[in-house]
C-alpha cells in the first residue's frame, strides 16, 4: 500500500517559527516532525511514499535527500557518529513529491495524489501528527482494512471542550476497538458534537474518495475538507486508537511533545527532570 502524506498547510498556528520553515520540519526534541511520520510508515510495512508539499517546502525534500557535502566533512572529521544518522534518513524510503497549487484544504490536497495512487487503496499520514503505540497507528488500520477492504480511519477520545479542534464522527461500536462511522462532522462546538471520538489523522481510503472530494462543496473555514467527503463514502469503518497522538497544532503542544520526546532519552532525562524541578 502507498503511504499520502499531505504537508502543503501554511502552519499559521505555529508562526512566526513557520514563517520560513514548513511546520513539518520543526524539530520534535532531535528529529523533524515529518520524519517521525515517515519512520510510522515504514514500521507499518510501506515503503511507497508521496508527500504533499507546496511552495516554501523545500527543506522537506533536502532532508530526506542526499547531503553530499555534510556526508564528505562528517567523514573527514571521522564524526561517524554524525555520519551514520546522516545516511540512514537518506535509506529511509524512496519517496515522491508533488506540489498542491492552491490552498484550497486538505480534501483538495488529496486529490494532488490520484495519478500516483492510481486506483489502489492508500494510508493518508497528516505530516503534522506523531503517534506512539506498539502497533503503529497505521498498521491497525491496514490490518482492519485488509479484514474489510472499506476506508478506515483512526479516531481516538479527546475532551469534550477540544472537538472543534478536530473532525468528530458519529459511530456505533462492532466490537472490541472497531466502529462503524454513521457521519462525521469537522471541528463542530462541543454543544454540537455527535461523541467526543474524533479523527486522529491516519486513515486507509479507497480510491472512491476522489470523486466524493470532487463532489464536495467548501466547508469548514471556506476549504474543501477531507472529512465532508468521507461522510459521502457508502461503508466507513474506524479503529478506536489508545496509543500517544501529538497534534503539532500549536507552540504548547509542541512544546508538550518535545519533553515527551526528551523523557525518553536515557542521555538527558535526568538533566531534564532537575531543570523542570527548578519551576516548581
Ligand atoms: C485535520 C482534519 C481533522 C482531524 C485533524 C487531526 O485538521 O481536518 O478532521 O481531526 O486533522 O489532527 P487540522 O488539524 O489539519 O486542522
Amino acid at each position: 500500500m502507498k503511504a499520502v502524506i499531505p504537508a502543503a498547510g501554511l502552519g499559521t498556528r505555529l508562526l512566526p517559527a513557520t514563517k520560513a520553515q514548513p511546520k513539518e520540519m520543526l524539530p520534535v526534541y532531535s528529529k523533524p516532525i515529518i520524519h517521525y511520520v515517515v519512520e510510522e510508515a515504514i514500521n507499518s510495512g510501506i515503503d511507497d511514499i508521496l508527500i504533499i508539499t507546496g511552495r516554501n517546502k523545500r527543506s522537506i525534500e533536502d532532508y530526506f535527500d542526499k547531503s553530499y557535502e555534510l556526508e564528505f566533512m562528517l567523514q573527514k572529521a571521522g564524526k561517524d557518529r554524525y555520519l551514520k544518522q546522516v545516511r540512514k534518513i537518506t535509506d529511509l524510503a524512496d519517496i515522491c513529491y508533488v506540489r498542491q497549487k492552491n490552498l484550497k484544504g486538505l480534501g483538495d490536497a488529496i486529490l494532488s495524489a490520484e495519478r500516483h495512487v492510481d486506483g489502489e487503496p492508500f494510508t493518508v499520514f497528516l505530516g503534522d501528527s506523531i503517534t506512539q503505540s506498539e502497533v503503529p497507528c497505521a498498521k491497525e488500520l491496514i490490518d482492519v482494512f485488509n479484514k474489510y477492504k472499506k476506508s478506515t480511519i483512526s479516531i481516538r477520545e479527546v475532551p469534550k471542550d477540544k472537538t472543534c479542534s478536530y473532525g468528530i464522527v458519529d459511530s456505533t461500536n462492532i466490537k472490541g476497538n472497531l466502529y462503524k462511522i454513521n457521519d462525521l462532522v469537522e471541528k463542530p462546538k462541543a454543544s454540537q458534537a455527535p461523541s467526543n471520538l474524533a479523527i486522529t489523522g491516519r486513515y486507509v481510503l479507497t480510491a472512491d474518495i476522489f470523486d466524493k472530494i470532487n463532489q464536495t462543496e467548501p466547508g469548514f473555514n471556506g476549504e474543501v475538507q477531507l472529512t465532508d467527503a468521507m461522510s459521502k463514502l457508502d461503508e466507513l469503518y474506524g479503529v478506536k486508537f489508545t496509543g500517544k497522538v501529538f497534534n503539532i497544532e500549536n507552540r504548547i503542544e509542541w512544546l508538550k511533545s518535545s519533553i515527551d520526546f526528551a523523557m525518553d532519552d536515557d542521555e538527558f532525562r535526568d538533566d531534564l527532570i532537575g531543570y523542570m524541578k527548578s519551576f516548581l
